[in-house]
């Protein structure tokens, strides 16, 4: 029987400069819907509210890239483990934008969502974001620690819990960091083969 890992030996199982954060574009579409494909039945509820079907994610993961959104995702040895969000206004950025976040479960606990999440978070600082809110489960411990570690304020539904991220302004750290970011990114594509 496989030994269960405890939270600090997952931590070390991967180092976490084997994981590639990178913006996501419509080419990469094929990668997003696998991952979302490999969510497990409690990943999947956990990110969408409810018990979803493999029909309901292929059509999701199509229509992301059509809403404007910014997605990033968590590339390790070329495939994608982890998605990150940001939907705002379908003409425009608005005051408000919505995020969401999902990790392949054996890649949880390593850091991987809080690394997606910050990045995000940047990404709404440097587009005028006034108001970044994220709707989790009640019971969704992980989440709601992740959202409190980026200063969000969190207000219980029945069943819901809306995190929100409010005071966002860009600064010069900020739009240089995903200045650099981006172009590494884009350095690193043009050494890189074609990913899986
Ligand atoms: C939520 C999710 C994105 C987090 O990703 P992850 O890669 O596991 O997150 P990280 O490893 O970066 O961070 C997890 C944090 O939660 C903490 N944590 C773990 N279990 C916890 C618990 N029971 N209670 C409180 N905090 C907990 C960890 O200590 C860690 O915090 P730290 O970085 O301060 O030590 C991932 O679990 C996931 O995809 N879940 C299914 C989909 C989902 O729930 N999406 C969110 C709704 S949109």
């Amino acid at each position: 029987m496989q030994q269960q890992l405890t939270h600090t030996e997952r931590r070390q199982a991967k180092p976490a400069e084997h994981v590639h954060i990178h913006r996501l574009t419509v080419g990469d579409l094929e990668q997003v819907r696998n991952h979302f494909l490999r969510l497990s039945s409690t990943s999947r509820r956990l990110r969408f509210g409810r018990p979803v079907s493999n029909e309901f994610l292929e059509r999701y993961a199509e229509a992301l890239f059509d809403a404007v959104s910014i997605v990033y995702g968590a590339e390790i040895d070329g495939v994608i483990r982890g998605v990150t969000e940001m939907r705002g206004d379908t003409t425009s950025w608005s005051r408000f934008a919505e995020a969401a976040i999902s990790v392949e479960d054996e890649f949880q606990d390593r850091g991987i969502g809080g690394a997606l999440l910050k990045r995000l978070v940047q990404a709404a600082q440097n587009r005028g974001v006034a108001q970044l809110y994220m709707i989790c489960l009640r019971e969704n411990h992980k989440m709601k620690h992740l959202a409190q570690k980026n200063e969000a304020i969190l207000d219980y539904c029945v069943d819901e819990v809306e995190g929100r991220i409010t005071d966002l302004h860009p600064s010069f750290a900020s739009l240089f960091s995903e200045w650099f970011d981006e172009a590494s990114d884009y350095v690193t594509s043009l050494m890189t083969p074609a990913r899986k």
